[in-house]
């Protein structure tokens, strides 16, 4: 094992709690680490390939955590469309490796945090677009039009037998980094054309403390990782503008017009967050939530956008 892997972040042997996290390189696993950094947190990256089983088990004996945590994941670069092409690259660590993990972590009696996808749901008749039916944890998914939703909408129905994970369904995220490429935000201002369809988002700087409380609490199942209600792309837009850069505009295109862009089609939904706000009853609606955690920190900053 890489040496530099296993040794602790803030040297502290003194804290009950040890994360081990998986997504090293990503978005979602480096922020984790500032997180854990900067609530003292002891923590090591794992070296291991998700779905080589003796790597993760090399990792739990040496690191030994309390929490697991798996932030590793194929989102398909530059967007998922990717994963129609590359299946069996994507079956690899969304399928098999994650099972492998919740399986190794089960076994050696470990909580995991597993940072999934609520892109396995589309508004329809029962759950119609602004009607505020949101879709609950239990709802049998209804999404499977790209490959990476499908995949995920299956881990999570085999997951979720196993009572150690807890899974986290975030949707779009955004976070108030508008360098960061996955951010939503920095997605859809550097689109062409953009589509307008309510839908549940996560804000990543509020609720990504809040899943370290959640392995805290030892908290399990699956759970909607989003700000409660639903925002519009042109909500976001129109805040980005007001806040941000004044000169800012922006092409709307229908979901016919999109689909001639994309492979895959998109999941467009809602999620019922009520389970997470009982549990985390200060979590705010995603505007209130972009406006304090998103635009208020990136007042009058266009540059912030433009950093590739
Ligand atoms: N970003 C989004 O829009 C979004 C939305 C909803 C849910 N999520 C979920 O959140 C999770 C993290 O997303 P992210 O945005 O942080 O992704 P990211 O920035 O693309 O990072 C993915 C991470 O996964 C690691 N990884 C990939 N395959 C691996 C494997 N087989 N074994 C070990 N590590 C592996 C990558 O490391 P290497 O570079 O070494 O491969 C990288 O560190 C994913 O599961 C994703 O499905 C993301």
């Amino acid at each position: 094992m890489d040496a530099t892997a296993t040794t602790t972040a803030n040297g502290s042997a003194a804290q009950p709690l040890k994360f081990l996290i998986y997504g090293r390189t990503g978005w979602i696993g480096g922020l984790l680490g500032k997180l854990c950094e900067a609530q003292n947190i002891d923590y090591v990256y794992g070296s291991g390939r998700l779905e080589n089983r003796v790597s993760l088990e090399a990792d739990i004996e040496e690191v030994r955590p309390t929490h697991v945590f798996n932030a590793a994941g194929v989102l398909g670069v530059p967007t998922v469309d990717w994963c129609e092409s590359h299946k069996v690259e994507t079956i690899r660590t969304n399928v098999i490796g994650t099972l492998t993990l919740a399986d190794v972590c089960m076994e050696k009696g470990l909580l995991l945090i597993y940072y999934s996808t609520g892109c396995i749901y589309e508004y329809d008749s029962t759950h119609p677009l602004g009607s505020g039916l949101g879709y609950v944890e239990e709802d049998p998914t209804n999404f499977a039009g790209s490959f990476y939703s499908k995949t995920k909408a299956m881990v999570e129905e085999l997951v979720k037998k196993y009572e150690n994970v807890c899974t986290l369904r975030g949707r779009m995220p955004i976070s108030s980094d508008l360098s960061q490429p996955n951010n939503f935000i920095t997605k859809i201002t550097r689109y062409e054309k953009v589509v307008n369809i309510p839908n549940s988002m996560t804000i990543v700087d509020e609720l990504l403390p809040i899943s370290i409380e959640m392995a805290k609490r030892n908290l399990t199942g699956i759970w909607n990782f989003t700000n409660p209600g639903v925002v519009t792309h042109n909500e976001v837009l129109e805040m980005y503008r007001d806040y941000v850069d004044p000169s800012f505009t922006w092409n709307n295109f229908s979901l016919d017009e999109q689909a001639k862009v994309i492979i895959a089609p998109r999941s467009n939904c809602e999620l019922d967050a009520t389970k997470l706000k009982r549990e985390f009853p200060q979590i705010l609606s995603i505007k209130d939530s972009l406006i304090k955690y998103v635009f208020h920190p990136n007042r009058n900053n266009p540059a912030a956008s433009t950093i590739l």
